[in-house]
């Protein structure tokens, strides 16, 4: 089977093409390259600079390389920049995703992977949050995830195609080969690091004031490998499942502070830390219930403690200190 990767050429697309490839599938990488990096296209793959926009082109790929499934990673992510630019989210993320969808109606291929996000839930009204809790986001981002969810219905409903929306909570971890390098960084866990390493004069804690044990925000950090087990699991049971939404999370919260701590234990460095006011749009607590991917998909996620993801993420940053150097 073959699998057109769009976004490939990113953090979590890498790691699940990369992780494609190892089960056997063949990958095409779509990628317009503007934040990912040609060199994290894994070996095997083969590669096409194209934005998803371009329908034309896309329908050409689709066709050339017999694509069977498509998992669109690609995606504009930053809550921040959403919040100043809410075209560029709707414009990347919902028209992407229509003109994606369209290339493949034209083309005859149904199946697709979608990468959603915990942004669509908003300020949850209970946490761990189920599926069915209210899809209330508070940023253009998050809006732009939920509307092409809902798209994708309509594509389910009239014209047949199979899909599943993951929602992921925060990814971080690497694998051996493929991790995170954003151009700006703006994720806890990498710019902690990179504090630790001296890289960076100090990290901000962005509000202490939070209703939550230690008054930082509490995240559901999940390994970026386990993510990637999670959409191969779901491009297997497409079609025999009425549930499309996913919550991808380890169901246990972390706050700013124990991300710190378990950065100091892994580096074994002191991460020089800041207090500074809270970030717009930032919710208190978001902690997934993952039961649907674990009973549905028979998701088993397998790099649960923030030490272990913490670990893969660090050992990454020592072998490519430069990220991927582009
Ligand atoms: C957000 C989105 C998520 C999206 C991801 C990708 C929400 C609710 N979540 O995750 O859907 O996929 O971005 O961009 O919108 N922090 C600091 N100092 C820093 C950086 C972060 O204190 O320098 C804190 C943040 O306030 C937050 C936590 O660390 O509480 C994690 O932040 P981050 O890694 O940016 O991810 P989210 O904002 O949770």
């Amino acid at each position: 089977m073959s699998v057109l990767v769009s976004g490939g050429a990113g953090y979590i697309g890498s790691v699940t093409a990369e992780m494609l490839l190892g089960a056997g599938r063949r990958v095409v990488v779509v990628d317009n390259l503007t934040r990912g990096h040609r060199s994290a296209v894994p070996e095997g793959a083969a590669f096409v600079e194209a934005d998803v926009r371009d329908s034309a082109r896309l329908e050409a790929i689709l066709g050339e390389h017999g694509v069977e499934c498509v998992m669109h990673f690609s995606a504009s992510s930053l809550v921040g920049e959403s919040m100043t630019d809410p075209g560029e989210y709707f414009g990347n993320n919902v028209v992407g995703v229509i003109r994606l969808l369209e290339a493949m109606h034209t083309q005859g291929v149904r199946d697709f992977i979608f990468s959603s996000t915990a942004a669509t839930y908003g300020e949850p009204p209970e946490v761990p949050i189920p599926e069915d809790a209210p899809v209330r986001p508070t940023n253009p981002y998050g809006e732009s995830k939920a509307t092409a969810e809902r798209i994708l219905r309509w594509y389910e409903t009239i014209h047949g195609f199979r899909f599943a929306a993951l929602r992921y909570f925060n990814a971080a971890g690497a694998s051996r080969d493929h991790g995170e390098d954003h151009d700006p960084e703006t994720h806890l866990i990498p710019l902690a690091l990179s504090a630790a390493a001296g890289e960076r004069e100090s990290l901000a804690i962005f509000g202490r004031d939070y209703p939550t044990p230690d008054g930082t925000c509490v995240r559901d950090y999940i390994h970026v490998q386990d993510l990637a087990d999670a959409h191969i699991l779901a491009l297997g049971k497409l079609g025999e499942t009425k549930e499309n939404a996913f919550n991808l999370g380890n169901g246990e919260g972390y706050s700013v502070l124990e991300v710190l701590s378990a950065v100091e234990r892994v580096t074994g460095k002191q991460v020089p830390a800041v207090d500074a006011p809270r970030r717009p749009g930032d919710p208190a607590r978001l902690v997934a219930s993952s039961a649907r991917a674990k009973k549905i998909l028979g998701w088993r996620p397998k790099r649960v403690t923030l030490d272990e993801i913490v670990r893969d993420a660090w050992a990454w940053k020592q072998r490519f200190p430069e990220g991927y150097g582009d």
